[in-house]
């Protein structure tokens, strides 16, 4: 089912990543949330779908399209210090606009835009530079550009099928033509130009996606490229390699098989001119440590502006959890899911979770103070415990039958993001 070669091998070095960079980036740049004098609430890059932009005006936005502020080089490099172990950016969103060279339709950066450039190659060439696995986003199913191809499917303003949220007549044709001249033909484009992918992330398959079309989308990629991983959203509940939970959900448990959180850095995908919720890094450091610690991969989302630049607040939040993933990485990269569990609830006390890796159970502590945590039910003996990042600095720890207690000592914080104890066992 999933490609055809062994998923284990496969999807090994993404267990190991955990942290990955994603970007949203095209020509809902420009709008950045607002269109002819009405600024429009919700993610960004949907704005083609929320101001029902008829096509042939949307279409002129690329020969306004020219972000010279481009730097494929600097991308991968702030990928690199915020300690992302893989990129994936929007090659074709919703808005059937691809950001790469295509021969299957001038509907892309190359041909429609004065940019002339093609972003998706240099970013292919920095990540591998810097050995970050490069991974592609493409909406097999959406695209309010093409005939035929799907629109979302929620019920609004009494209508309740796809077919019928059509706004302009060019959006008129038939599904399987749409998938069989542009959606596959740009996939293998992708899967033919720029190097081994990491992943090709699908999106919202809605009911258009059925199993027989999926399984010929998936059997397209994995017959170009047999290691190239397919995210949970390609449809048709059609076996995809790892699951994508649902846009910036994080589990309330350990959830089992192999998973991923989406996630904003502010509340958009696409750039917006007026989002400027960022998460702060305790924050992102917090969603990175708990999502590994119920067993799945963190995938934060940048958003570029229409000039090219990834908007400086994030990349500040981005830099400073590098600094602390930098020294505590052992906690994180390719560790596994806590032991136990308890912790992920406990409305009050120490607020901490749990990663493991081999004998190592990594603690790290939110908040606390000069008390102990019990681990119970461990059900392993720890031989000792100190600082990762300091293995003179010891904590008490003691063994009682099938838990372990650890004493805190009050004001002891290496980090003001997360501090994390290593227990030997
Ligand atoms: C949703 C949105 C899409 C975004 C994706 C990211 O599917 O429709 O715009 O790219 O979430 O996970």
């Amino acid at each position: 089912m999933n490609g055809n070669s062994d998923l284990e091998k496969r999807i090994a070095w993404w267990r190991d990543a955990k942290f990955g960079m994603f970007i949203h980036w095209g020509l809902y740049a420009l709008p950045a949330g607002e269109w002819k004098g009405k600024y429009y609430d919700g993610i960004g890059e949907w704005i083609m779908f929320k101001a029902r932009i008829p096509v042939a005006e949307y279409e002129a936005l690329a020969a306004e399209f020219n972000p010279v502020g481009f730097d494929a080089d600097a991308w991968a490099q702030l990928a690199q210090e915020a300690g992302m172990k893989y990129m994936i950016i929007t090659s074709k969103h919703h808005d059937g606009f691809a950001m790469f060279a295509s021969e299957v339709s001038k509907f892309n950066i190359v041909d429609a835009t004065p940019f002339r450039r093609d972003p998706v190659k240099e970013l292919s060439e920095a990540c591998a530079k810097r050995d970050i696995k490069f991974g592609v986003y493409y909406s097999q199913a959406q695209d309010w550009h093409e005939p035929g191809a799907a629109i979302w499917d929620v019920p609004h303003e009494g209508v309740a099928r796809w077919e019928e949220q059509v706004w302009d007549t060019q959006q008129q044709g038939d599904f399987d033509e749409y998938l069989d001249s542009k959606a596959i033909p740009q996939v293998k484009e992708l899967l033919s130009n720029y190097g081994p992918l990491g992943v090709i992330w699908l999106d919202t398959p809605l009911d258009a996606m059925t199993i027989e079309r999926a399984g010929r989308l998936e059997r397209a990629i994995h017959d170009l490229q047999p290691e190239a991983l397919v995210s949970g959203r390609i449809g048709g509940e059609h076996q995809a390699d790892y699951d994508s939970e649902g846009d910036n959900r994080i589990p309330n448990a350990v959830r089992p098989g192999d998973w991923e959180t989406p996630a904003t850095i502010n509340d958009t995908w696409g750039f917006k001119k007026h989002d400027h919720n960022w998460k702060q890094p305790d924050d992102v450091v917090f969603k990175l440590v708990d999502i590994v610690s119920k067993g799945g991969n963190y995938l934060l989302n940048v958003g570029p502006d229409a000039s090219g630049v990834i908007p400086d607040p994030s990349r500040t939040v981005l830099r400073e959890v590098g600094k602390w993933i930098q020294k505590n990485g052992d906690a994180v990269y390719g560790a596994g899911p806590t032991p136990l569990g308890d912790e992920l609830n406990v409305p009050e006390g120490p607020r901490y979770r749990l990663t493991t890796t081999g004998n190592r159970i990594f603690v790290h502590l939110f908040e606390w103070d000069d008390t102990s945590i019990v681990l119970k039910g461990i059900r392993r003996q720890a031989s000792r415990a100190h600082a990762l990042i300091d293995d003179k600095m010891t904590f008490q720890v003691s063994n009682n039958g099938d838990d372990i207690s650890i004493e805190l000592p009050a004001g002891y914080a290496e980090s003001k993001l997360a501090t994390v104890i290593c227990l030997e066992l």
